[in-house]
């Protein structure tokens, strides 16, 4: 008989998990995953990347009925929302994505186990009534929204709500306040400011998007304001009280100072996301998470406790489905005994609004940091999409590309892009960074015509000092 039920249990079924999964069973592993969620697919397909992104392009379709920009085209229509059919096919995308995950399992032969797992030691679990026990164990159990103390999220009543509930809110809500300026604020500011809210944004720290090159988070104030936007910046808010359907916020200078109030029918809190590890019995297991409530981990997903591995959110880094994903690859390949790798500096980041926003490697800030403070070891090239000619044709003046290179033997150190299809785009700065390339590799590259990719040629012509197109 053998000593354990499974090879391989992995604890969640997000991106991380799902794929560690379904790679260790078609690497020959006997494989197990326990969800204590309905449906598999994690944040990610349930309720972040994927329906998140179906309503922010659904939203887009709308507001480009609606800001003029289909009727500078020729386009002239009159366009009513149905905001009931626009939440129908972002529950279809989700369910027939979710599906698909639970396909994937049946065909790859990975037993779902449905339930929250607890470690009774590093080599079993209970899940529910039942006990499972693996040789190995990866942890995927993802992340949740940060709480902002003395704030109570309360979803169903859609005043007060996280991401989860920004995205089922059942009408627009006619004045919306967005705490914290990071990435979800933004998207799901974006969905709501474009089907007719009025939005503003309360932003802790002096600029948006934090971990984003300086120049784009700058840009970034520019074009939420001229879309609508309310920012309140280096603002955080103190309190926030409900009385049946509305809600009283309390600002005041994040250094600060004197506080007021704001009134707004829906809040979103946006202020982070926290690692899941509560009920996972880590303690049973002699396993502690780190400051930052992660659990640390080596460079091989290896926890310190033999046997446990550990990706995705849980984990250091960005919470990026994508990493996750290739963590899980990795992970599932170093379990088998192979050798998975993730290269951790080249984790590409998208921001899904309008324009988009994305970036991958250092920001210039970073990048004078690593050459010792010296700003003369790096050269910049930038290109604005209003000289793209695709771009400017398609009516999407806003943007740049900017790419970040060592002076010395002009090698790539970061790129970074606002553009309609910015998240398409920084692929192939990824790529070549990842093959090492110069600015030169990239402005030498033959770029079809007319692109929106056109620039990041252009952007590297002009870190050689000779763009074409300004
Ligand atoms: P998760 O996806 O969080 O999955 C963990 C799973 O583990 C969950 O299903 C949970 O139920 C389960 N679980 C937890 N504890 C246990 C337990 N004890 N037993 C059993 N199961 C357990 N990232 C992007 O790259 N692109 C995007 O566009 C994007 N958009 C987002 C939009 C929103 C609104 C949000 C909230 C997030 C978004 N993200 C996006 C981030 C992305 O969703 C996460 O980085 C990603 O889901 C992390 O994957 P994971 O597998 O580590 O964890
Ligand atoms: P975030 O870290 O991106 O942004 C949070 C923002 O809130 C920061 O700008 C911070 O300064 C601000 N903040 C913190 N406390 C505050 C306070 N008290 N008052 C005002 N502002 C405050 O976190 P967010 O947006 O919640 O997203 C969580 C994670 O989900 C991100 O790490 C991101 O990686 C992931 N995500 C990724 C997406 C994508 O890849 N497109 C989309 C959505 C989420």
């Amino acid at each position: 008989m053998a000593e354990y039920d499974y090879d391989v249990l992995v604890i969640g079924a997000g991106p991380g998990g799902y794929v560690a999964a379904i790679r260790a069973a078609q690497l020959g592993l006997k494989t197990a995953c326990a969800e204590g969620r309905e449906t598999l697919g994690g944040t990610c397909l349930n309720v972040g990347c994927i329906p998140s992104k179906a309503m922010l392009h659904a939203s887009e379709f709308f507001n480009a009925a609606t800001n003029g920009t289909m009727a500078e085209m020729g386009i002239e229509v009159e366009p009513k929302l149905n905001l009931d059919k626009m939440h129908e096919q972002r529950r279809d995308a989700v369910k027939s994505l979710t599906g698909g995950i639970q396909f994937l399992f049946k065909k790859n032969k990975v037993d779902w186990k449905k339930g929250y797992a607890t470690f009774q030691d590093a080599h079993t679990v209970k899940i529910g009534d039942e006990t499972v026990t693996a040789k190995d164990i990866i942890i995927a159990t993802g992340s949740s929204v940060t709480p902002l103390p003395g704030v109570e999220i309360d979803n169903d009543n859609h005043v007060v709500v996280d991401s989860t509930g920004a995205l089922e809110l059942p009408a627009v809500p006619k004045k919306m306040v967005v705490i914290g300026g990071g990435v979800i604020g933004l998207e799901m500011g974006s969905v709501w400011c474009r089907l007719g809210a009025e939005v503003i944004v309360v932003e802790y720290l002096d600029k948006l998007l934090p971990g984003m090159d300086d120049d784009v988070r700058k840009e970034a104030a520019k074009i939420f304001k001229k879309q609508g936007m309310e920012l309140r910046l280096s603002t955080k808010v103190t309190g926030v009280s409900v009385e049946g359907k509305k809600a009283t916020l309390t600002l005041e200078p994040s250094a600060g100072g004197e506080s007021e109030t704001l009134e707004a029918d829906c809040v979103l809190v946006s202020i982070g996301r926290k690692p899941n590890t509560d009920g996972l019995g880590l303690d049973k297991i002699g396993l502690e998470t780190n400051k930052r409530g992660q659990i640390d981990i080596d460079h091989d997903f290896r926890t310190k406790v033999d046997g446990v591995w550990a990706i995705g959110d849980v984990v250091p880094g960005p919470m990026l489905a994508h990493k996750a994903e290739d963590e899980g690859i990795a992970c599932a390949e170093n379990v088998a005994g192979l050798t998975g790798i993730v290269n951790h500096d080249l984790i590409p980041g998208v921001v899904y609004t309008w324009p988009e926003f994305a970036g991958v490697g250092l920001t210039q800030d970073e990048a004078i940091e690593k050459m010792g403070g010296d700003k003369t070891k790096i050269k910049v090239g930038k290109f604005p999409m209003m000289a793209n000619s695709r771009a400017k044709t398609n009516h999407e003046p806003d943007g740049f590309v900017k790419i970040i290179a060592e002076a010395e033997s002009d090698r790539v150190l970061g790129v970074w892009a606002i553009a309609s299809v910015a998240g398409t785009m920084i692929q192939q700065a990824t790529q070549a960074m990842e093959f090492g390339a110069t600015s030169e590799d990239i402005a030498y590259t033959c770029h079809a015509h007319p692109t929106h990719s056109e620039a990041i040629k252009e952007a590297a012509m002009g870190v050689q000092g000779k763009p074409i197109h300004i």
